[in-house]
């Protein structure tokens, strides 16, 4: 992700030695404590009972940029070591690409030179790098008050119902705000599994207490980055902000957003723009929801090529893959919101400071 002030680079392989993020344009002076960003990474794994069985202890080690507990406003460099790696499999898969994953593109694109192991740098466990720039994010954010919570709106089809903003912001709150959806979701997932097969979701995150004036037209939209940047994580098919598609249907009537003032603060009675309206903020929650593909990887019998053969043929899977991803994904999605916001607020502030400042 290439902002103009907060920018980051993922790096590492799926069974490489480590993954990894190179942080750059992070404020010096932010205190950093490692137990708190692996609260992140930790709910980047999911739930044991439907994630992958590879089992990493995902330590973040920190290489550059942090100096007695403080950002120092250098690069930041933090790697996880990748231990639990058994490629023995993807020798076998070598020429035969999985239907819906990037092993038939990734070849095309790199001539075959690319690292095929666990899906190389196409794997989502890169995601990892994508959480720690989160986690540094956030912290910028957290200087403005700004907060960002995901959860699972569905698996499916199986819908969350109704969600209070107070639920999904408490401390103790998990995945989903809807506890009987969720038991539906979880039945589902796991006939699924039973069944060799995976399915998908939607994830719908909210960012509450964001300024009004972040973003700008055209190519400055905010809608525009952060959808660009939920397309960054591996498996999103569709995003979309407020009542997305839904508005296509409205008059506009229902689809404006009318405003009113509170506490001297001016509001809208309606969310539908999802608090970006003209590519800027409005200082109402931007929500968003991201809809992730069911998992490539599927234990079913499929039909693939032989590249090397150059005939077709069929494919079945042995290994370790999670029959559905949403579980995992969304501390991902709330980094890659965090990290839009902070390069938007950073550069905000510089506009706040110019405008403050007295007429020469
Ligand atoms: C957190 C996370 C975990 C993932 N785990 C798997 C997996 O175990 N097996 C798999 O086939 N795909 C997995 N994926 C999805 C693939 O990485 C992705 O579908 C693939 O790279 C093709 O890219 P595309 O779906 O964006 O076109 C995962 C994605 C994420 C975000």
């Amino acid at each position: 992700m290439r902002g103009k002030e907060f920018s980051f680079s993922l790096f590492g392989e799926s069974h490489g030695k480590v993954v990894g993020v190179l942080i750059e344009g992070c404020p010096p002076g932010l205190e950093v404590d490692k137990q708190e960003m692996r609260v992140d990474l930790e709910r980047r794994k999911g739930k044991k009972r439907f994630s992958t069985e590879r089992r990493e202890r995902d330590e973040p080690e920190i290489l550059s940029g942090i100096f007695n507990g403080r950002t120092t406003g250098a690069p930041i460099t933090v790697v996880v070591k990748n231990k639990d790696v058994d490629s023995t499999f993807y020798e076998k898969i070598k020429d035969k690409p999985r239907p819906g994953h990037s092993d038939y593109t990734a070849g095309e694109k790199y001539y075959g030179y690319n690292d095929h192991r666990g899906g190389g740098v196409f794997s989502g466990r890169l995601t990892v790098g994508t959480v720690i720039a989160g986690y540094f994010a956030k912290k910028i954010l957290s200087r403005r008050g700004v907060e960002i919570r995901a959860f699972i709106k569905s698996i499916g089809g199986i819908e969350c119902g109704g969600c209070d903003l107070e639920d999904i912001f408490h401390e103790d709150f998990e995945l989903c705000p809807d506890d009987d959806a969720w038991e539906r979701m979880h039945g589902l997932m796991k006939e699924v599994q039973d069944d060799g097969d995976s399915i998908g979701g939607i994830v719908e995150v909210v960012a509450k207490d964001v300024v009004s004036g972040l973003g700008g037209p055209f190519d400055e939209d905010l809608a525009a980055d952060i959808s660009k940047n939920f397309f960054c994580i591996p498996a999103v098919k569709g995003v979309e902000f407020g009542s997305g598609f839904e508005v296509s249907e409205m008059r506009g009537s229902e689809a404006n957003d009318e405003f009113y003032f509170e506490d001297g603060e001016v509001k809208t009675s309606s969310n539908h723009c999802g608090g970006i309206l003209g590519g800027i903020s409005n200082g109402m929650p931007i929500v968003a929801r991201v809809a992730f593909k069911p998992t490539p990887s599927i234990f079913k019998e499929q039909g693939t090529v032989d590249l090397e053969k150059g005939e077709d043929t069929g494919l079945r899977l042995k290994g370790r893959f999670d029959s559905c991803i949403v579980p995992k994904t969304l501390s991902i999605v709330e980094a890659r919101m965090a990290v839009v916001l902070a390069d938007h607020l950073l550069r905000w502030y510089s506009w706040k400071e110019f405008m403050n400042l007295e007429r020469e």
